[in-house]
């Protein structure tokens, strides 16, 4: 006996246009085909409809005390949590929002504090930001890839292993957890380019073992250019300001700074004013220098973390 077996596809999410008309050379109209959501993909309909619910609520984040501030404040820390939640970040992982993944690396690139190990097949967002890099040809085959990096950061130590998780150009997908490992194993930490990968596939950072993790909200149904890095947050807390200004310090005179935690030191905007409970105080070199303390970029005096809120 043959038993038929339906096959249920679910229904595609609905977004923001998709019965937009646009007008023909020829005269007339048809429905608009949008073939470039690798670029730029369209708003989920359920993420206009919940903004539009906000709007009315839209006030300074971290930066009021009145009802609708609250709300834009806590929305704004929930969303970092349900970033978090979705890429499977680790307690030590925090969460910055940025413009878009580009910009999440050179938030990042600011940061490293050694040689940046790259292919040649990147995304420019992901060569051009890096300070010292070093730059491995890729080979035909994704293994033969792999060794020609390990080759590398065996040869002499490197801070990062910045690799794309899926190319624009092909749609390659390279074994990020073995990166991961191999990374790891030769002292680097992996940096991973989501731009296109996270649209597509699942990612649980902890799962992969990797550190960072930039991404495009462009790219992930959602308006406006909302970017994120994820990642641990030591080299962030020790970095210079990504963008000096109001919101990435927490006491400031004219020869004094104590600069923010990660998230809020690497935004100076009030919209990214940092999560609740970071704690970091820095003091200005000339001051710790005074104390006897100093380094060039001032002394952590003090850091208490909590979870990325
Ligand atoms: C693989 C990859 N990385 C980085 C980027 C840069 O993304 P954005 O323009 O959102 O910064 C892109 C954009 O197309 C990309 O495809």
């Amino acid at each position: 006996m043959t038993v038929a077996t339906a096959t249920c596809i679910a229904p595609f999410a609905r977004v923001s246009g998709c019965d937009v008309q646009v007008p023909l050379v020829q005269g007339g109209t048809c429905s608009y085909a949008n073939f470039d959501y690798a670029a730029s993909a369209p708003a989920l309909a359920s993420v206009t409809d919940r903004i539009s619910e906000l709007l009315p609520f839209y006030a300074s984040v971290h930066r009021g005390a009145g009802y609708a501030s609250r709300i834009s404040t806590t929305s704004y820390e929930d969303s970092r949590e349900s970033v978090s939640r979705f890429v499977g970040a680790d307690e030590d992982q925090v969460v910055v929002f940025t413009r878009n993944t580009t910009d999440s690396i050179n938030l990042l690139a600011g940061a490293v504090p050694g040689d940046v190990v790259v292919l040649d097949i990147e995304h420019h967002a992901n060569l051009l930001p890096w300070k010292n890099t070093r730059v491995v040809e890729a080979a035909d085959s994704v293994s033969e890839t792999v060794w020609r990096i390990a080759v590398e950061l065996e040869r002499a130590p490197a801070a990062l292993l910045a690799v794309t998780g899926a190319s624009n150009v092909t749609g390659e997908v390279l074994p990020i957890a073995e990166l991961a490992d191999l990374a790891h194993a030769c002292g680097a930490r992996i940096f991973v380019d989501g731009a296109q990968l996270v649209p597509h596939r699942r990612v649980d950072l902890a799962e992969l073992g990797v550190d960072y993790l930039a991404f495009s909200g462009h790219k992930l149904y959602a308006p406006f250019g909302a970017g994120v890095l994820v990642g641990r947050r030591d080299w962030l807390d020790e970095a210079e300001p990504y963008l000096a200004g109001g919101g990435a310090v927490r006491e400031v005179s004219l020869d004094h700074t104590e600069w923010a935690c990660a998230p809020a030191v690497t935004r100076p905007g009030p919209e990214r004013a940092g999560g609740r409970g970071d704690r970091c105080r820095v003091r200005h070199p000339r001051v710790a220098r005074r104390r006897g303390r100093g380094t060039s970029r001032g002394t952590v005096v003090r850091a208490t973390r909590r979870r990325p809120a």
